[in-house]
C-alpha cells in the first residue's frame, strides 16, 4: 500500500483469483511472514483457532501474535476436529463475540500427506466456522487445473481464505491469499507486514505472470510431475523403503540414524552420487530418526529417478553398516575420494 504496486502486481492478483477460482486475491512478499501476518490480521481476541497439530511454523508463529483462545487438533485426526470445534463454538457462545477460523494445510510439508479438507468442510453444515488453507505444496501440482488440494478434493469453492507461497510449484518467491473479495480488501488494507513494507519486486511479479502462465497452458507438466513422482515413490517402496503415507508429489524416505550419520550420508548423496535431497533431523523429529526428503520435478528424466534409487539402495547398505557414523569417517573418505575431508578436521565423537 506504501510503494511499489503497479499494473502488473494487480494483474497478477486477478489471475490467481481466477486460476484458484475465487473472487479476489492479495499479494505477499514471502509466504512465512504472509501467513503471520493473515492470521494476526483476521482475528482479534474473541476470536478462537482451531488448527492441525502438524501446521506449519509460519501458522504457529502466526498463533503466537493471536490474543484470543486458541485449540489444537491431533493431525488430521476428525474426531478430535469435532471435539475442538465444539470446545471452540461452546466459547463463542458463552462470550456471544467473535468467530471459530480453522486452519490447516492442503499438504503437509514433511509426510506429504493431504490434509482432510473435505471432511473439515462437510463439518460446515453444522458448525459455524471459516477455513484457512495453506496449500504450498498443492498449488500447482494438485487438482484437474492444479488449482490444489481443494480443487483435487471437490471442495475449493469451501475453502474460504486459500493461501499459497510461490517457493514450490513455480520455484520463485512470493505468495498470495484469496478469497472472497470483502475478505481480501480488508486484509490488504490492514495486513502488517505488508502495508508497512515494499511490495514484490517488479522483475519477481513478471516473472511470477509467466510461471503462471506455464502452469495454466502446459498441463502436461504437472502430468509429467506426477510420473515421476509416482515412479520415484514405487520404486522406493519396491526398493524396501518406508515412504510413509504420502499422497502428494512430496517424497519423504524414513530410515534411523543420528544426526551426523544423517549429515554424512545427504553429503555422500550430494558429492558422489550428484543428487540433492534435504534431510530433517533431531530436534525437528526425535533423535535417531531421519526424513529423507526428495522433491522430484517434471523435468527430471527417467535415468535421474534410476539414480536416485540406485544411489539410495547404495547410501543405505552404508548407513545400516555403520559408515557414515563419526568413527568412520576416515573410512568414508578413502571410499569416496574427495569429499569428506572437512569433517576429519573435528575431534571424533564431538
Ligand atoms: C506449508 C508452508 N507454508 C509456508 C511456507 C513459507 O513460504 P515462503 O518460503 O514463501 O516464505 C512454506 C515453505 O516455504 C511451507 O512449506
Amino acid at each position: 500500500m506504501m510503494s511499489g504496486n503497479s499494473n502488473y502486481h494487480e494483474q497478477l492478483e486477478r489471475e490467481l483469483a481466477a486460476f484458484e477460482g475465487k473472487e479476489d486475491a492479495a499479494l505477499l512478499n514471502y509466504g512465512y511472514q504472509g501467513m503471520v501476518s493473515i492470521i494476526d490480521v483476521l482475528c482479534n481476541r474473541h476470536d478462537v483457532i482451531v488448527y492441525d497439530a502438524e501446521s506449519h511454523a509460519c501458522i504457529i508463529d502466526g498463533l503466537r501474535l493471536h490474543p484470543g483462545h486458541r485449540y489444537v487438533y491431533k493431525h488430521n485426526d476428525m474426531a478430535d476436529f469435532e471435539k475442538q470445534l465444539q470446545r471452540a463454538t461452546t466459547l463463542i457462545e458463552k462470550q456471544d463475540a467473535g468467530g471459530i477460523l480453522v486452519i490447516t494445510e492442503g499438504v503437509f510439508g514433511m509426510a506429504g500427506d493431504q490434509g482432510r479438507l473435505k471432511e473439515i468442510c462437510d463439518f460446515k453444515d453444522r458448525y459455524e466456522f471459516r477455513l484457512l488453507v495453506d496449500d504450498a505444496h498443492g498449488f500447482g501440482t494438485l487438482g484437474k487445473t492444479g488449482a490444489g488440494a481443494g480443487e483435487e478434493q471437490g471442495v475449493q469453492d469451501k475453502i474460504d481464505l486459500y493461501f499459497s507461497t510461490f517457493a514450490k510449484s513455480m520455484a520463485s518467491i512470493g505468495a498470495f491469499v484469496a478469497g472472497e473479495k470483502n475478505i481480501i480488501d480488508y486484509i490488504r488494507y490492514n495486513i502488517r507486514s505488508q502495508i508497512f513494507a515494499k511490495s514484490l519486486p517488479m522483475p519477481v511479479v513478471i516473472g511470477n505472470l509467466k510461471r503462471l502462465e506455464l502452469l495454466r497452458t502446459q498441463p502436461q507438466m504437472k502430468e509429467k510431475l506426477w510420473e515421476n513422482a509416482i515412479k520415484l515413490q514405487r520404486g522406493l517402496t519396491q526398493r524396501g523403503f518406508d515412504i510413509g503415507k504420502t499422497d502428494s508429489v512430496v517424497t519423504p524416505v524414513y530410515m534411523k540414524g543420528g544426526v551426523e550419520e544423517a549429515t554424512a550420508m545427504v553429503m555422500d548423496l550430494r558429492e558422489n552420487y550428484k543428487i540433492f535431497c534435504s534431510i530433517v533431523v533431531y530436534p525437528v523429529i526425535p533423535k535417531g530418526n531421519i526424513i529423507y526428503r526428495l522433491i522430484p520435478t517434471a523435468v527430471h528424466t527417467d535415468d535421474d529417478i534410476e539414480l536416485t534409487l540406485q544411489a539410495f539402495s547404495e547410501t543405505k547398505k552404508k548407513l545400516d553398516a555403520g559408515i557414515y557414523k563419526a568413527d568412520h569417517i576416515p573410512d568414508m573418505a578413502e571410499v569416496t575420494g574427495k569429499r569428506f575431508e572437512y569433517m576429519l578436521d573435528k575431534p571424533k565423537n564431538k
